[in-house]
Protein backbone atom coordinates (compact mmCIF):
# COMPACT_ATOMS: atom_id res chain seq x y z
CA UNK A 1 0.00 0.00 0.00
CA UNK A 2 1.48 3.58 -0.68
CA UNK A 3 1.29 6.21 1.59
CA UNK A 4 2.10 9.15 -0.28
CA UNK A 5 1.94 12.55 1.50
CA UNK A 6 0.18 15.67 0.73
CA UNK A 7 1.98 18.57 0.08
CA UNK A 8 0.16 21.61 -0.39
CA UNK A 9 1.58 25.18 -1.57
CA UNK A 10 1.80 28.78 0.03
CA UNK A 11 -0.29 27.99 3.07
CA UNK A 12 -1.16 31.23 5.26
CA UNK A 13 0.46 30.20 9.10
CA UNK A 14 -1.44 32.93 10.88
CA UNK A 15 -3.79 30.22 12.56
CA UNK A 16 -0.47 27.62 13.31
CA UNK A 17 1.23 30.32 15.41
CA UNK A 18 -0.20 31.81 18.86
CA UNK A 19 1.58 35.69 18.02
CA UNK A 20 -0.77 35.67 14.91
CA UNK A 21 2.17 36.58 13.05
CA UNK A 22 1.01 36.55 9.07
CA UNK A 23 3.36 34.32 7.25
CA UNK A 24 3.23 31.79 4.37
CA UNK A 25 4.87 28.61 3.92
CA UNK A 26 5.93 27.54 0.62
CA UNK A 27 5.16 23.94 1.44
CA UNK A 28 3.11 22.89 4.24
CA UNK A 29 1.97 18.66 5.00
CA UNK A 30 0.39 17.20 8.05
CA UNK A 31 1.08 13.58 9.19
CA UNK A 32 -0.77 11.79 11.56
CA UNK A 33 0.31 8.52 11.23
CA UNK A 34 4.04 7.01 10.74
CA UNK A 35 3.17 5.52 7.67
CA UNK A 36 2.96 9.57 6.12
CA UNK A 37 6.50 10.35 8.30
CA UNK A 38 8.06 7.60 6.49
CA UNK A 39 6.57 8.37 2.87
CA UNK A 40 7.71 11.91 3.60
CA UNK A 41 11.45 11.17 4.37
CA UNK A 42 11.51 9.07 1.63
CA UNK A 43 10.20 11.36 -1.20
CA UNK A 44 13.33 13.17 0.09
CA UNK A 45 11.77 16.26 0.50
CA UNK A 46 13.56 17.30 3.80
CA UNK A 47 16.59 16.93 2.38
CA UNK A 48 15.75 19.23 -0.84
CA UNK A 49 13.92 22.11 1.48
CA UNK A 50 14.34 23.78 4.71
CA UNK A 51 11.94 21.98 7.16
CA UNK A 52 10.13 23.43 10.45
CA UNK A 53 7.91 20.62 12.70
CA UNK A 54 5.03 22.21 14.09
CA UNK A 55 2.71 21.23 16.94
CA UNK A 56 1.23 24.15 18.70
CA UNK A 57 2.64 26.94 17.25
CA UNK A 58 2.79 28.54 20.86
CA UNK A 59 6.67 29.15 20.91
CA UNK A 60 7.53 30.38 17.63
CA UNK A 61 7.89 33.92 15.88
CA UNK A 62 7.91 33.61 12.03
CA UNK A 63 9.94 36.38 10.99
CA UNK A 64 9.55 36.08 7.63
CA UNK A 65 7.72 33.66 4.72
CA UNK A 66 8.96 30.39 5.17
CA UNK A 67 10.83 28.73 2.17
CA UNK A 68 11.17 25.53 2.96
CA UNK A 69 8.05 22.69 4.33
CA UNK A 70 6.16 22.70 7.34
CA UNK A 71 5.28 19.55 8.81
CA UNK A 72 2.55 19.67 11.13
CA UNK A 73 2.43 16.99 13.44
CA UNK A 74 -0.71 15.61 14.21
CA UNK A 75 -1.18 11.99 15.31
CA UNK A 76 -3.65 11.54 18.30
CA UNK A 77 -4.26 9.12 20.78
CA UNK A 78 -3.85 8.31 25.07
CA UNK A 79 -3.04 4.74 26.38
CA UNK A 80 -2.24 3.65 29.73
CA UNK A 81 0.34 1.14 29.18
CA UNK A 82 1.07 -0.14 32.58
CA UNK A 83 -0.34 -0.09 35.85
CA UNK A 84 1.42 -0.75 39.35
CA UNK A 85 0.09 0.04 42.97
CA UNK A 86 0.71 3.91 43.23
CA UNK A 87 2.31 4.51 39.72
CA UNK A 88 1.20 4.45 36.23
CA UNK A 89 2.39 4.83 33.04
CA UNK A 90 0.85 6.89 30.18
CA UNK A 91 1.52 6.89 26.27
CA UNK A 92 0.97 9.96 24.71
CA UNK A 93 0.94 11.15 20.97
CA UNK A 94 2.64 14.05 20.13
CA UNK A 95 -0.26 15.89 17.95
CA UNK A 96 -2.32 15.92 21.40
CA UNK A 97 -3.33 18.91 22.67
CA UNK A 98 -1.24 19.44 26.18
CA UNK A 99 -3.72 21.05 28.54
CA UNK A 100 -6.31 18.87 27.58
CA UNK A 101 -4.02 15.87 27.84
CA UNK A 102 -3.01 17.25 31.58
CA UNK A 103 -7.17 17.77 31.94
CA UNK A 104 -7.68 13.89 31.17
CA UNK A 105 -4.83 12.94 34.04
CA UNK A 106 -6.59 15.09 36.65
CA UNK A 107 -9.76 13.29 35.75
CA UNK A 108 -8.44 9.89 36.23
CA UNK A 109 -6.88 10.80 39.34
CA UNK A 110 -3.37 10.74 37.75
CA UNK A 111 -1.17 13.23 39.68
CA UNK A 112 2.53 14.80 38.46
CA UNK A 113 1.69 17.49 35.68
CA UNK A 114 -1.26 18.99 36.96
CA UNK A 115 1.05 22.50 38.26
CA UNK A 116 1.52 22.18 34.55
CA UNK A 117 -2.32 23.55 33.34
CA UNK A 118 -3.21 25.74 30.40
CA UNK A 119 0.27 26.00 28.94
CA UNK A 120 -0.22 25.80 25.64
CA UNK A 121 1.08 23.45 22.76
CA UNK A 122 1.39 20.11 22.35
CA UNK A 123 2.24 17.16 23.72
CA UNK A 124 5.29 16.13 20.99
CA UNK A 125 6.90 19.56 22.32
CA UNK A 126 6.73 19.23 25.89
CA UNK A 127 10.13 17.60 26.23
CA UNK A 128 11.87 20.12 23.71
CA UNK A 129 12.33 22.88 26.37
CA UNK A 130 11.37 21.07 29.03
CA UNK A 131 8.12 22.85 29.84
CA UNK A 132 7.70 24.30 33.52
CA UNK A 133 5.36 26.51 35.86
CA UNK A 134 4.78 26.73 39.24
CA UNK A 135 7.28 24.54 40.77
CA UNK A 136 7.30 21.72 38.67
CA UNK A 137 8.60 20.67 35.17
CA UNK A 138 8.58 18.45 32.66
CA UNK A 139 11.08 15.91 33.60
CA UNK A 140 9.84 15.26 37.12
CA UNK A 141 6.99 13.25 35.62
CA UNK A 142 8.86 11.68 32.30
CA UNK A 143 9.96 8.37 31.40
CA UNK A 144 10.18 7.76 27.76
CA UNK A 145 9.56 9.43 24.78
CA UNK A 146 9.87 8.07 21.01
CA UNK A 147 11.13 9.74 18.18
CA UNK A 148 11.43 9.28 14.26
CA UNK A 149 14.75 9.30 12.46
CA UNK A 150 14.52 11.69 9.83
CA UNK A 151 17.23 10.03 7.99
CA UNK A 152 15.74 6.28 8.34
CA UNK A 153 12.23 6.93 9.62
CA UNK A 154 13.40 4.24 12.26
CA UNK A 155 11.84 5.15 15.86
CA UNK A 156 13.77 5.43 18.29
CA UNK A 157 13.35 5.32 22.64
CA UNK A 158 14.76 7.90 24.31
CA UNK A 159 14.59 7.55 28.52
CA UNK A 160 14.70 11.02 31.02
CA UNK A 161 18.99 10.39 31.23
CA UNK A 162 19.28 10.67 27.53
CA UNK A 163 17.43 13.81 27.27
CA UNK A 164 19.57 16.41 29.13
CA UNK A 165 16.96 18.09 30.37
CA UNK A 166 17.87 21.57 32.50
CA UNK A 167 15.60 24.77 32.87
CA UNK A 168 13.68 25.32 29.57
CA UNK A 169 16.20 23.21 28.01
CA UNK A 170 16.89 19.86 26.60
CA UNK A 171 19.00 17.94 24.01
CA UNK A 172 16.54 18.43 21.19
CA UNK A 173 17.22 22.32 21.44
CA UNK A 174 21.02 21.16 20.15
CA UNK A 175 22.28 17.62 19.04
CA UNK A 176 19.04 16.66 18.10
CA UNK A 177 17.27 19.28 16.72
CA UNK A 178 16.20 19.17 13.03
CA UNK A 179 17.53 15.57 13.64
CA UNK A 180 14.45 13.79 14.70
CA UNK A 181 10.70 14.25 15.21
CA UNK A 182 9.12 13.33 18.71
CA UNK A 183 6.16 11.17 17.95
CA UNK A 184 5.05 10.02 21.33
CA UNK A 185 5.88 10.77 25.01
CA UNK A 186 5.19 8.64 28.20
CA UNK A 187 4.53 9.81 31.51
CA UNK A 188 5.39 8.49 35.24
CA UNK A 189 2.12 9.51 36.85
CA UNK A 190 1.20 8.78 40.32
CA UNK A 191 -1.82 7.43 40.79
CA UNK A 192 -2.18 8.01 44.73
CA UNK A 193 -0.77 11.86 44.48
CA UNK A 194 0.53 14.46 46.40
CA UNK A 195 -0.29 17.83 45.28
CA UNK A 196 2.68 20.11 44.75
CA UNK A 197 1.98 24.04 46.61
CA UNK A 198 5.68 25.00 46.93
CA UNK A 199 4.98 28.08 44.75
CA UNK A 200 3.49 30.78 47.24
CA UNK A 201 0.81 31.84 44.57
CA UNK A 202 -0.45 28.81 44.59
CA UNK A 203 -1.21 28.20 48.26
CA UNK A 204 -2.84 32.27 48.32
CA UNK A 205 -5.10 31.05 45.10
CA UNK A 206 -5.99 28.01 47.41
CA UNK A 207 -7.03 30.25 50.16
CA UNK A 208 -9.26 32.38 47.86
CA UNK A 209 -10.76 29.65 46.74
CA UNK A 210 -11.59 28.68 50.35
CA UNK A 211 -9.83 24.93 49.66
CA UNK A 212 -8.14 23.78 52.83
CA UNK A 213 -7.30 20.24 51.56
CA UNK A 214 -6.53 20.80 48.03
CA UNK A 215 -7.00 17.55 45.89
CA UNK A 216 -5.09 17.78 42.30
CA UNK A 217 -8.12 19.03 40.56
CA UNK A 218 -8.09 21.57 43.03
CA UNK A 219 -4.35 22.57 42.43
CA UNK A 220 -5.44 22.37 38.23
CA UNK A 221 -7.96 24.79 39.14
CA UNK A 222 -5.40 27.59 41.24
CA UNK A 223 -3.32 27.40 38.44
CA UNK A 224 -5.42 28.47 35.86
CA UNK A 225 -7.10 31.19 37.59
CA UNK A 226 -3.64 32.62 38.49
CA UNK A 227 -2.23 32.16 34.96
CA UNK A 228 -5.68 33.53 33.68
CA UNK A 229 -4.85 36.96 35.69
CA UNK A 230 -1.63 37.74 34.33
CA UNK A 231 -0.71 36.11 30.90
CA UNK A 232 -2.66 37.39 27.75
CA UNK A 233 -5.00 34.84 26.55
CA UNK A 234 -3.58 33.82 22.64
CA UNK A 235 -6.51 33.77 21.41
CA UNK A 236 -7.40 37.20 22.33
CA UNK A 237 -3.51 38.94 22.17
CA UNK A 238 -0.86 37.49 19.85
CA UNK A 239 2.17 36.37 22.25
CA UNK A 240 4.13 32.85 23.30
CA UNK A 241 4.31 33.34 26.91
CA UNK A 242 7.96 34.66 28.16
CA UNK A 243 9.89 35.89 25.45
CA UNK A 244 13.13 35.24 27.18
CA UNK A 245 14.47 32.87 29.78
CA UNK A 246 15.10 34.08 33.44
CA UNK A 247 18.48 34.60 33.55
CA UNK A 248 21.07 32.29 35.94
CA UNK A 249 24.18 34.50 37.15
CA UNK A 250 27.00 33.84 39.73
CA UNK A 251 25.85 34.45 43.65
CA UNK A 252 28.83 37.02 43.27
CA UNK A 253 27.78 39.02 40.49
CA UNK A 254 23.86 38.91 42.17
CA UNK A 255 25.71 40.19 45.28
CA UNK A 256 27.35 42.98 43.62
CA UNK A 257 23.88 44.25 41.55
CA UNK A 258 21.98 43.87 45.02
CA UNK A 259 23.95 46.66 46.30
CA UNK A 260 22.94 49.09 43.67
CA UNK A 261 19.39 47.76 43.39
CA UNK A 262 18.43 46.26 46.79
CA UNK A 263 14.67 45.14 45.45
CA UNK A 264 16.39 42.87 42.97
CA UNK A 265 14.41 39.33 42.83
CA UNK A 266 16.11 36.66 42.57
CA UNK A 267 16.08 32.50 43.61
CA UNK A 268 18.41 31.15 44.80
CA UNK A 269 19.86 27.57 42.79
CA UNK A 270 22.20 26.23 45.28
CA UNK A 271 26.19 25.82 43.82
CA UNK A 272 26.44 29.75 44.24
CA UNK A 273 24.19 30.49 41.12
CA UNK A 274 20.85 32.26 41.43
CA UNK A 275 17.72 32.95 38.75
CA UNK A 276 16.93 36.29 38.02
CA UNK A 277 13.40 37.50 37.53
CA UNK A 278 14.06 38.86 34.19
CA UNK A 279 10.27 40.33 34.19
CA UNK A 280 11.17 42.28 36.98
CA UNK A 281 14.51 43.77 34.84
CA UNK A 282 12.59 44.60 32.05
CA UNK A 283 9.95 46.41 33.99
CA UNK A 284 12.91 48.69 35.87
CA UNK A 285 14.03 49.89 32.36
CA UNK A 286 10.59 50.99 31.73
CA UNK A 287 9.48 48.72 28.93
CA UNK A 288 6.34 47.39 30.84
CA UNK A 289 3.15 48.39 28.51
CA UNK A 290 5.38 50.20 25.47
CA UNK A 291 4.10 49.99 22.67
CA UNK A 292 5.24 50.91 19.42
CA UNK A 293 2.98 50.34 16.31
CA UNK A 294 1.26 46.65 17.24
CA UNK A 295 4.62 44.96 19.18
CA UNK A 296 4.28 45.89 22.45
CA UNK A 297 5.24 44.56 26.66
CA UNK A 298 2.54 42.98 28.07
CA UNK A 299 1.10 45.42 30.47
CA UNK A 300 0.99 43.05 33.12
CA UNK A 301 3.74 40.90 33.08
CA UNK A 302 6.73 42.25 30.97
CA UNK A 303 8.38 39.56 30.07
CA UNK A 304 5.96 38.77 27.62
CA UNK A 305 5.59 40.56 23.72
CA UNK A 306 2.90 40.82 22.15
CA UNK A 307 1.11 41.99 19.11
CA UNK A 308 -1.86 43.81 19.32
CA UNK A 309 -2.98 43.12 15.88
CA UNK A 310 -0.29 43.94 12.41
CA UNK A 311 2.78 43.34 14.12
CA UNK A 312 5.23 41.60 11.75
CA UNK A 313 8.04 39.04 13.25
CA UNK A 314 10.34 41.91 12.37
CA UNK A 315 8.72 44.63 14.73
CA UNK A 316 9.23 42.19 17.69
CA UNK A 317 12.07 40.87 17.03
CA UNK A 318 13.38 44.75 16.66
CA UNK A 319 11.55 45.50 20.32
CA UNK A 320 13.47 41.84 21.82
CA UNK A 321 16.32 43.61 20.70
CA UNK A 322 15.72 47.11 22.17
CA UNK A 323 14.82 45.12 25.39
CA UNK A 324 17.56 42.48 25.38
CA UNK A 325 20.18 45.93 24.66
CA UNK A 326 18.33 47.92 27.80
CA UNK A 327 18.99 45.35 30.48
CA UNK A 328 22.45 44.70 28.95
CA UNK A 329 23.43 48.36 29.38
CA UNK A 330 21.83 49.11 33.00
CA UNK A 331 22.22 45.47 34.58
CA UNK A 332 25.06 44.39 33.07
CA UNK A 333 22.81 41.04 32.00
CA UNK A 334 22.28 39.22 28.84
CA UNK A 335 19.09 37.83 28.26
CA UNK A 336 18.81 34.95 25.93
CA UNK A 337 15.48 34.37 24.05
CA UNK A 338 13.12 31.51 24.47
CA UNK A 339 11.11 31.53 21.76
CA UNK A 340 12.17 30.26 18.44
CA UNK A 341 13.35 32.74 16.32
CA UNK A 342 12.49 31.46 12.61
P1 LIG B 1 5.71 24.78 18.67
O1 LIG B 1 5.69 26.25 18.91
O2 LIG B 1 4.86 24.25 17.57
O3 LIG B 1 7.21 24.32 18.43
C1 LIG B 1 8.24 24.68 19.34
C2 LIG B 1 9.57 24.08 18.86
O4 LIG B 1 9.51 22.65 18.90
C3 LIG B 1 9.92 24.42 17.40
O5 LIG B 1 11.31 24.53 17.31
C4 LIG B 1 9.42 23.20 16.63
O6 LIG B 1 10.10 23.01 15.41
C5 LIG B 1 9.72 22.09 17.59
N1 LIG B 1 8.79 20.95 17.52
C6 LIG B 1 7.43 20.99 17.60
N2 LIG B 1 6.92 19.75 17.59
C7 LIG B 1 7.97 18.88 17.50
C8 LIG B 1 8.10 17.46 17.47
N3 LIG B 1 7.02 16.65 17.53
N4 LIG B 1 9.34 16.92 17.38
C9 LIG B 1 10.45 17.70 17.33
N5 LIG B 1 10.38 19.07 17.36
C10 LIG B 1 9.17 19.64 17.44
N6 LIG B 1 6.27 27.30 28.34
C11 LIG B 1 6.66 26.85 29.56
O7 LIG B 1 7.62 26.07 29.67
N7 LIG B 1 6.00 27.23 30.70
C12 LIG B 1 4.95 28.06 30.67
O8 LIG B 1 4.38 28.38 31.71
C13 LIG B 1 4.51 28.55 29.40
N8 LIG B 1 3.48 29.42 29.32
C14 LIG B 1 3.06 29.89 28.12
C15 LIG B 1 1.97 30.77 28.08
C16 LIG B 1 1.51 31.26 26.87
C17 LIG B 1 0.33 32.19 26.86
C18 LIG B 1 2.14 30.85 25.66
C19 LIG B 1 1.62 31.34 24.33
C20 LIG B 1 3.23 29.99 25.69
C21 LIG B 1 3.71 29.51 26.93
N9 LIG B 1 4.81 28.63 27.02
C22 LIG B 1 5.21 28.14 28.24
C23 LIG B 1 5.57 28.25 25.79
C24 LIG B 1 4.92 27.06 25.01
O9 LIG B 1 3.61 26.83 25.44
C25 LIG B 1 5.72 25.76 25.19
O10 LIG B 1 7.05 25.97 24.75
C26 LIG B 1 5.12 24.60 24.41
O11 LIG B 1 5.74 23.40 24.77
C27 LIG B 1 5.22 24.79 22.89
O12 LIG B 1 4.46 23.76 22.29
P2 LIG B 1 3.99 23.87 20.78
O13 LIG B 1 3.40 22.53 20.41
O14 LIG B 1 3.13 25.03 20.57
O15 LIG B 1 5.39 24.03 20.05
N1 LIG C 1 8.14 40.46 37.83
C1 LIG C 1 8.14 41.83 37.79
N2 LIG C 1 7.56 42.45 36.73
C2 LIG C 1 6.98 41.76 35.72
C3 LIG C 1 6.98 40.36 35.74
C4 LIG C 1 7.58 39.72 36.82
O1 LIG C 1 8.65 42.49 38.69
O2 LIG C 1 6.47 42.42 34.80
C5 LIG C 1 8.77 39.79 38.98
C6 LIG C 1 7.84 39.70 40.18
O3 LIG C 1 8.60 39.90 41.35
C7 LIG C 1 7.38 38.26 40.15
C8 LIG C 1 8.59 37.54 39.56
O4 LIG C 1 9.15 38.48 38.65
O5 LIG C 1 7.07 37.79 41.43
C9 LIG C 1 8.26 36.25 38.85
O6 LIG C 1 7.19 36.47 37.94
P1 LIG C 1 6.18 35.29 37.53
O7 LIG C 1 5.74 34.54 38.74
O8 LIG C 1 5.14 35.87 36.66
O9 LIG C 1 7.09 34.28 36.75
P2 LIG C 1 8.21 34.49 35.63
O10 LIG C 1 9.53 34.19 36.25
O11 LIG C 1 8.05 35.81 34.97
C10 LIG C 1 8.20 32.01 34.91
C11 LIG C 1 8.18 31.24 33.62
C12 LIG C 1 6.76 31.10 33.10
C13 LIG C 1 5.94 30.36 34.14
C14 LIG C 1 5.96 31.15 35.45
C15 LIG C 1 5.26 30.43 36.58
C16 LIG C 1 10.30 31.57 32.51
C17 LIG C 1 11.04 32.23 31.41
N3 LIG C 1 9.02 31.88 32.63
O12 LIG C 1 7.80 33.33 34.61
O13 LIG C 1 6.80 30.33 31.90
O14 LIG C 1 4.60 30.20 33.72
O15 LIG C 1 7.33 31.36 35.86
O16 LIG C 1 6.02 29.34 37.02
O17 LIG C 1 10.88 30.76 33.23
C18 LIG C 1 7.06 30.50 29.53
O18 LIG C 1 8.10 29.85 29.67
O19 LIG C 1 6.62 30.86 28.41
C19 LIG C 1 6.29 30.88 30.73
C20 LIG C 1 5.20 31.65 30.68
Amino acid sequence: MSHSTDIRENISLHPFNTFHIDSTARFFTEISRIEHARALIESGKLSEVPFLLLGGGSNLLFTGNFKGIVVHIKNKGISIIEQAKDTVLVKVSAGENWHEFVLWCVNQGFGGLENLSLIPGNVGSCPIQNIGAYGVEVKDSFHSLEAIDLQTGELHVYASADCNFGYRDSIFKHELKGKVAIWSVTFLLKSNPQVHLEYGAIRQELAVMGIENPGIADVSQAVCNIRQSKLPDPRLLGNAGSFFKNPTVDQKFADKLLESFPRLVFYPLGEEKVKLAAGWLIEQCGWKGFREGDAGVHESQALVLVNYGNATGSNILTLAHRVQNSVYERFGVKLEMEVNVI
